[in-house]
């Protein structure tokens, strides 16, 4: 009788896996970029050299590229899981374990994000004070509000914004 228990806390565990940073209310949980489009949103903007951020880099797909592409690479990851995950994946790349709402930005040339609407008003703000002018946001799937949008893939699902 002890399985039903224990799939049932594998369950529990799986779920929360997924769910924790949504649950805990500090972003985004599921959800992965598609590759195809990490990829075009790497034609588009040009990280060599490029000090590149992924806010909530998840299992490092779009991270490890950005340091392939030769970014500066720098990943922050609230999930313990999906960090460990990522920094085995993404040799060469700086992987923080924490918040990405406390990780300053002023030195990033590109930010990447995949989080939810209401993550990105907020992101929004963060990115106001600390992005130095000039820096790139790019938002797969979902739109930062306020911010000046200088390309959109339709096909993709990317926003593209500019820092004034
Ligand atoms: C929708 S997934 C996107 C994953 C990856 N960026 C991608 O595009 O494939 C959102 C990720 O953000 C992470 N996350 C959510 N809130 C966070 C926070 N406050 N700080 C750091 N990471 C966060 C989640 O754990 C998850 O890995």
């Amino acid at each position: 009788m002890i399985w039903p228990l224990v799939f049932f806390i594998a369950l529990l565990a799986f779920f929360l896996h997924l769910m924790w940073p949504h649950i805990s209310g500090r972003g985004a949980g599921y959800g992965r970029s598609d590759l195809r489009a990490a990829e075009r949103a790497l034609e588009l903007v040009d990280v060599r050299g490029k000090t590149f951020y992924e806010l909530g880099c998840g299992y490092g797909d779009v991270l490890a590229m950005a340091a392939r592409a030769g970014a500066r690479a720098k990943g922050v990851e609230l999930d313990p899981i999906r960090w460990l995950i990522c920094r085995a994946r993404c040799r060469g790349c700086e992987v923080v374990l924490g918040d990405m709402f406390k990780v300053p930005l002023n030195d990033a040339d590109v930010v990447y994000i995949f989080q939810w609407p209401s993550v990105n008003e907020k992101l929004a703000e963060k990115f106001e004070k600390e992005l130095k002018p000039g820096a790139l946001v790019i938002s797969y799937y979902w739109e930062v509000p306020g911010m000046e949008l200088v390309l959109y893939d339709e096909r993709h699902k990317l926003y593209i914004y500019r820092k004034k």
